[in-house]
């Protein structure tokens, strides 16, 4: 298939681009490059021997995102750009409502227009909000998020489920990911996050590196075996295999629109990953403890057994590979990707 990648230059994106790659399938760019870096796609050209083509572009404008469809055949849509920092969006609610509501109805209604049918979505385990069962099932209907980033999420599903019923022969696979780390295993591909990391593992791996102290342990008296919060950490790899997955299955998937959970079915505590990324880089790594992140919930992780028994996929790789890959990738680049 010839395959749209929306933020194809972003972390999660650009793995996908290559495992689509690998699998034989065309892939077309499209990134507004607002949160990666275009030298992203030399990379993944360096790493694939393939030709990416790649369009800069914002897809909130409706009219550059029609003109896109006409100019590229396209079979399918994997919809990753998007705006994601969680704390940010609770101070930028209406940007975030905005650019991610707005990029998916100029994607959508472009689709319509041009007979493309199949389409895949970001959607995140942020999703299934605070009430939840542990661990998370895809039946779970009372869906609702505490940030306005995952409020988004809530709302593309949805609109995408109404759309789908509508639309004919409109497949769509919701990808509800757990928390994905690592890195491609060249070294070459990894996550670049602009300003302070947010999340565990890219700060962790700027501790190793020098660019920041010491990691601070947001409350180590959760419920839980540690007293850390627990999560699914997915290797992104894994995750990237998991949309080819539910790509290829869209053609006989049952429904018009269907979520599948992408997460290994296990959690992992903030200080089991701190010894697993000791363990990669050899030496033991400044933390302390400090007070609990408003809004952290204690432990979740996937039940993942519909992506398996449906999709055909499971992750296979292990928490030390995810480190090991993280590492080599922070080491080889401390600053990230190239400006140009
Ligand atoms: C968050 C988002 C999720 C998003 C994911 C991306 C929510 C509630 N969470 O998940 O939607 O998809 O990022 O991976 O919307 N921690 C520390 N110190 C740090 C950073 C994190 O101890 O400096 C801890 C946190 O308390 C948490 C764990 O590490 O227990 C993981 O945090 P993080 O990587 O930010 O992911 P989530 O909050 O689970």
């Amino acid at each position: 298939m010839r395959v749209l990648v929306t933020g194809g230059a972003g972390y999660i994106g650009s793995h996908t681009v290559l495992s689509l790659l690998s699998a034989g399938h065309d892939v077309v760019v499209a990134d507004s490059y607002a949160n990666s870096k275009p030298s992203v796609v030399g990379r993944l050209e360096d790493l694939s021997g393939r030709a990416v083509p790649a369009h800069a572009i914002d897809l909130t404008d409706a009219a550059a995102t029609d003109r896109l469809f006409a100019t590229e055949q396209l079979d399918a849509v994997i919809h990753f750009a998007a705006l994601k920092a969680v704390g940010e969006s609770v101070v930028k609610p209406l940007e975030y409502y905005r650019n991610n509501l707005d990029s998916t109805f100029s994607l959508a209604a472009a689709m319509q227009n041009h007979g493309v049918t199949r389409f895949v979505f970001s959607s995140s385990a942020t999703v299934y909000g605070e009430k939840a069962p542990v661990p998370y099932r895809e039946e779970y209907e009372h869906l609702s998020a505490t940030s306005p980033y995952g409020q988004s999420k809530v709302m593309i599903e949805r609109v995408l489920a109404d759309v789908a019923q509508v639309t004919d022969g409109w497949k769509v696979a919701l990808l509800r990911y757990f928390n994905p780390v690592g890195a491609h295993e060249s070294g070459q591909l990894g996550e670049d996050p602009q300003g302070v990391p947010n999340n565990l593992m890219p700060y962790l791996a700027q501790v190793a590196v020098g660019r920041r102290d010491h990691l601070t342990v947001f409350g180590d008296d959760y419920p839980t075996a540690d007293g850390t919060c627990e999560r699914d950490y997915i290797h992104v790899m894994d995750l990237a295999e998991g949309h080819v997955a539910a790509l290829e299955h869209l053609d006989v998937m049952s429904e018009p629109v269907r979520p599948f959970n992408l997460g290994t079915g296990s959690g992992t505590s903030v200080l089991e990953l701190l010894r697993s990324f000791e363990r990669a880089v050899g030496r033991e790594l400044p933390y302390v403890v400090g007070p609990r992140r408003a809004g952290d919930l204690p432990a979740f992780w996937a039940d993942a057994t519909r992506a398996r028994k449906e999709l055909g996929w499971a992750a296979t790789r292990t928490l030390d590979e995810m480190c090991a890959d993280t590492w080599r990738w922070q080491s080889q680049n401390p600053q990230g990707f190239p400006d140009a």
